[in-house]
């Protein structure tokens, strides 16, 4: 049994002041349950962790905080960098790893995801590794290849329990931050070809046991259509997360 997991990821949104708010907010609309259900995960920018850390830890909130990107080495002489260790540190249990907008906008390569992928599981926190195709490949028929060619390189080298431990997000870069959504039937289709990549190269049982999320455009009107989904595990959340009433209905999607 997979447990449920939703991710907020505000991307370069929120001052530490707002961040904190923002988290008390959304602490204010779940209920106890709500936490039996889902994991609840926030990633707020570098600069919010300490914040929200102290918010989280204060008012002993089951939320668990996550972290947008991390450098793979430990610690050295890499201006703008954060290391795996740091974050740790600030009691961060998941981190974001090769999301798209890293990867077009940063220039960031499987190679380079993997690294990451590795040194977070190092770390002893889970690496949310994201993949997707662009409109390109997906018009041209090659969204499946796309997607087992980045998994395969992204977690290579992770052991068969690890993998099994990690969580995957599978987010069609069309469909980010466009208010299009792919079709549920679609991002199912896609995440099981997910799940048989990890079942090759893994193992059975890291394939029954690692989440897979689905991300981009997701919001209280669509997210039940996407949990309905066997092989979807929950969602990876971008605009929607950032107001506290809409990410707290996404979180109690069965509601
Ligand atoms: P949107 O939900 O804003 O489309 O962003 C999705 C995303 O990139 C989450 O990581």
């Amino acid at each position: 049994m997979r447990k449920s997991l939703i991710a907020g990821n505000w991307k370069m949104h929120a001052t530490h002041l707002e961040a904190i708010q923002m988290v008390q907010k959304l602490s204010y609309r779940l209920e106890d349950t709500d936490y039996g259900r889902v994991d609840v995960v926030v990633c707020p920018p570098f600069t919010s962790l300490r914040s929200v850390q102290t918010v989280i830890e204060s008012d002993h909130l089951p939320i668990h905080l996550g972290a947008q990107d991390t450098h793979w080495e430990s610690s050295g002489a890499f201006t703008g960098a954060i290391a795996p260790p740091m974050l740790a540190k600030l009691s961060v249990t998941h981190v974001i790893v090769g999301h798209s907008e890293r990867r077009q906008l940063f220039g960031e390569t499987d190679a380079e995801v993997n690294k990451k992928a590795k040194a977070v599981v190092a770390a002893e926190m889970t690496p949310i590794v994201c993949v997707g195709e662009t409109l390109e490949q997906r018009e041209a028929g090659q969204a499946e290849a796309t997607v087992r060619s980045q998994v395969a390189a992204g977690l290579k080298g992770l052991s068969g329990e690890q993998v099994a431990a990690i969580v995957i997000a599978y987010e069609p870069i069309w469909a980010i931050g466009t208010g299009e959504t792919a079709d549920p039937d679609t991002a199912s289709a896609v995440i099981s070809v997910i799940r048989d990549e990890v079942a090759s190269g893994w193992g059975g049982d890291a394939a029954e046991s690692v989440r897979i999320l689905y991300g981009g455009s997701v919001n209280p009107g669509n997210i039940a259509a996407f949990m309905a989904k066997k092989d979807i595990d929950g969602a990876l959340v971008g605009g929607a997360s950032l107001d506290p009433d809409k990410f707290a209905s996404v979180i109690r999607y069965w509601m």
